[in-house]
């Protein structure tokens, strides 16, 4: 009854083109030798060019490490390491996308930390922080600026894995909504959809408290209003701005409340097929929802009014459905998946017993779950989901 509520969240500056700033934030942290660590795609839209002028105004000393691959392999990691431990940085820039911002996190863990990534797969796992870190996020809606969380595709098994540690929580997080407009329709409604689970999945789940909730309605409402005008003309600045806003909320759920059932699904399918984790998420999130929706009716009740449906005059049961119908409808206006069967999976016993059981494996975030879930009750929702 009488929780006690953790709070963490970098030092934030959001607003359009705070990405001036980042000189003057490196500064304050020490820098130094500065490694910007980016993909390349954000190199050839003209984004590191915002950075790397601002480093210059600050006569700052960096070196650009771009190569990233489509899937965050801890390969990925290792080599970006190798480089960050030889160079002798003193602040990390991680200028892009989720996987991205999670590569720059580990390197700099692993510049204080022995080992290798694998070795900190779970909870709790890496003792100290890294060299400060600045995250600088080109999409809407993965949380990796402000979260704990790094998660890789484990090169021995191809399996999505979380490491979970405090020391990763970034020390700085600039927040540009101007640096997304560049971010095409399909990443920004999958990103903008993850986004919205960061708030809605701790909203229903044990994790949640007051003070996440307050955020989580927020998010949830601001998130469902502009996604689609965002996804609709990526130029609309007002929306670019709300859902930049809507994520960055979502974030702060996310990381003081935590995910649950939606996540731990989604990493042995999106590993499995390779589909992005914002569309994989879509495709269970129905399924998912109806399945814990009677731990929750009240809870979703709110969610209903959040996405703006009318349940004037409605039970409590019926406006909770009307959160499920929300959702269907806000995933088929921005063309996601709606289902395993929309996202190109295979339904097949066995399969589907192993993601089961890999799923199952995820207690780091089911434990939070507002069902408690046996191996065959994840193979229902699973199947329900196609
Ligand atoms: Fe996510």
């Amino acid at each position: 009854m009488f929780q006690t509520i953790p709070f963490n969240t970098p030092d934030i500056l959001f607003g359009m083109d705070v990405v001036s700033k980042v000189g003057d934030y490196a500064k304050k942290l020490g820098a130094g030798r500065i490694l910007l660590i980016t993909g390349p795609h954000v190199s050839k839209a003209g984004i590191a060019e915002k950075v790397i002028s601002s480093l210059k105004a600050k006569s700052l000393e960096f070196e650009i490490y771009d190569r990233m691959e489509q899937e965050p392999y801890t390969t990925v990691v290792e080599r970006a390491a190798e480089v960050a431990r030889e160079g002798k940085f003193l602040v990390f820039i991680g200028l892009g996308g989720g996987s991205v911002m999670d590569v720059a996190k580990m390197a700099s863990a692993l510049t204080t930390n022995p080992g290798v990534t694998k070795d900190y797969f779970g909870v709790e796992k890496v003792a100290r922080r890294g060299k400060p870190t600045i995250m600088i996020p080109t999409t809407a809606g993965t949380g990796a600026e402000i979260t704990k969380h790094a998660i890789f595709v484990d090169v021995e098994d191809h399996v999505k894995k979380a490491v979970a540690s405090q020391a990763l929580q970034p020390n700085v997080a600039l927040i540009d909504p101007m640096l997304t407009i560049t971010s095409p329709p399909q990443v920004t409604a999958a990103a903008g959809i993850d986004a919205f689970i960061h708030a809605a999945e701790p909203f229903v789940s044990q994790g949640a408290n007051p003070l996440t909730d307050a955020i989580a309605i927020n998010a949830m409402s601001m998130i469902t209003r502009w996604v689609g005008p965002a996804y609709a003309d990526g130029r609309d600045l007002e929306a670019r701005y709300y859902v930049a806003m809507g994520s960055m909320m979502s974030s702060f759920v996310l990381q003081n409340s935590g995910t649950s059932l939606i996540h731990a699904i989604a990493y042995p399918i999106g590993g499995e097929y390779h589909t992005s984790h914002g569309t994989t998420l879509s495709a269970l999130m129905p399924s998912c929802f109806e399945y814990i929706k009677v731990a929750k009716t009240p809870k979703f009740a709110e969610m209903a009014e959040a996405m703006g449906e009318n349940i004037y005059g409605l039970s409590e049961r019926e406006a909770a459905d009307k959160a499920i119908e929300a959702i269907r409808a806000l995933l088929k206006n921005l063309d996601l998946p709606g289902s395993l069967k929309d996202l190109g999976a295979v339904q097949e016993e066995s399969r589907v017993k192993r993601w089961a059981i890999d799923a199952h494996k995820e207690q780091r975030l089911l434990s939070r779950c507002a069902r408690q879930l046996t191996v065959e009750d994840i193979i229902k929702i699973i199947n329900n989901a196609f």
